[in-house]
């Protein structure tokens, strides 16, 4: 018998593999092998070409150790895009995993180019840029999809599950957490990654709510999807002067229109915290609570009775929560897992049967409109604003 679930063991989801590129995420880049550790996982999807570098030598010399052709390792994404739409067997789904602010003209060529995109959050840096980029997606009949990486861990959906059938009962409050403390000293000019994301100019309105918020953001409207905000208050800070005029640290309040009321803290200057990501949702019978960095297990209690762990791959979870899970219960499901789901998620998008939720255009914009009335509160003071 298997233990719990185990929905997926690697057997090829779709007809074929698509063709998949990426812009960004070479050797230097932070976040592009979590991209390979999700897409590559199940045979979807095989790295055909890159531009994976703004250095070409070096992206060149990346991508022929992990397998792409010489002549398909190319020097800019403009010739990327050139080279492959002349081809028979060009590729078909790019991912952009660049810094902030190159993510709306690289989406922009590439769907007016004929090529499904997977950009990285936050997707671009307003509102007005999403709307149009959604505009163009749908003109093409092409997809955007946004790597919010938790977002597809197996317990994730189970307390979405537990949330829609009403085990918590009416949703009261909501604390979220995304703190760590490897920005406490001042590393201005330590690394790359590190300048672009607190230079407005690249990294866009926000450091830290951009950088890591968005991650609550997302996750928190998967589980609530009935819910809307309609004020919210953001008060933000540097710590690190030169920061300014973004913030390393933010508390967030939230209203939705049920009533219930969010907390929200966001930080990089958490001295000594490695990874507090942390979501609790309370309703007015019970409450769950879910920790990234101990992704396996779910929190699980109802006033008046003992407390709960609930296990991954377990068979008392809702038939959501076993959906997607790949290891089974005797074994932890983590990072590399979820983000493989997201990536099986937008595949099955491309190829035209999309799950009822994966981080499409739509995740993307709410993550950006999100920012947008954080960074209007803010400039306000710390202002109550309309969510708009
Ligand atoms: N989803 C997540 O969990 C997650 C995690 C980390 C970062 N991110 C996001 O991923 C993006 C990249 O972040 P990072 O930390 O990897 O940044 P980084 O600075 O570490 O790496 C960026 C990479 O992009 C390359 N690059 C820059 N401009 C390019 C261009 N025009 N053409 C080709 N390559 C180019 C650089 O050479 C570098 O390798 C950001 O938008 C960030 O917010 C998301």
């Amino acid at each position: 018998m298997k233990i719990g679930g185990m929905m997926i063991n690697g057997e090829l989801q779709l007809a074929r593999p698509l063709r998949w590129g990426m812009v960004g995420g070479g050797r230097t880049g932070q976040v592009g092998y979590k991209h390979r550790t999700g897409a590559l996982r199940d045979g979807t999807y095989h790295l055909v070409c890159g531009a994976f570098d703004v250095d070409a030598a070096r992206g060149r010399d990346f991508g022929m150790r992990v397998g792409v052709a010489e002549e398909r390792c190319y020097d800019s994404y403009q010739a990327l895009i050139a080279a492959e739409t002349a081809r028979a067997d060009g590729v078909e789904v790019v991912s952009v995993a660049t810094p902030n602010f190159t993510h709306y003209e690289i989406t922009k060529a590439l769907l007016s180019a004929g090529i499904h995109v997977i950009c990285e959050k936050p997707l671009f840096f307003s509102v007005a840029e999403c709307d149009e980029i959604a505009a163009l997606a749908r003109e093409k009949g092409l997809i955007v999809g946004v790597t919010y990486g938790y977002t597809g861990h197996p317990m994730v959906a189970q307390m979405a599950a537990m949330v829609a059938k009403g085990m918590l009962g009416e949703i009261r409050i909501v604390d979220m957490q995304y703190t760590h403390g490897f920005n406490a000293g001042d590393d201005t000019g330590a690394s790359e990654a590190q300048q672009w994301r607190v230079d407005p100019a690249r990294s866009g309105g926000t450091f830290v709510l951009g950088d890591i918020g968005t991650h609550l953001q997302y996750l928190s409207e998967i589980v609530l999807p009935h819910l809307k905000i309609e004020k919210l208050l953001c008060d933000r800070t540097a710590f690190i002067p030169s920061r300014a005029p973004l913030e390393d640290h933010a508390t967030v309040l939230m209203h939705y229109d049920n009533g219930a009321r969010a907390r929200l803290w966001v930080s990089s200057v958490d001295a000594g915290q490695m990874d507090a990501q942390r979501y609790r949702f309370v309703g007015a019978k019970a409450s769950v609570e879910w920790h990234a960095a101990r992704p396996d297990e779910l929190l699980y209690e109802v006033q008046g009775e003992p407390s709960r762990i609930l296990h991954h791959g377990m068979p008392y979870l809702e038939e959501e929560g076993h959906e997607y899970d790949r290891m089974g219960a005797l074994h932890t499901e983590g990072l590399g897992d979820s983000w493989a789901n997201i990536y099986l998620w937008i595949a099955q998008a491309i190829a035209g049967n999309p799950p009822a939720r994966y981080p499409d255009m739509a995740a993307g914009t709410s993550g950006v409109r999100w920012l947008e009335n954080c960074i209007r509160s803010a400039e306000a003071g710390g202002a109550w604003v309309d969510y708009a």
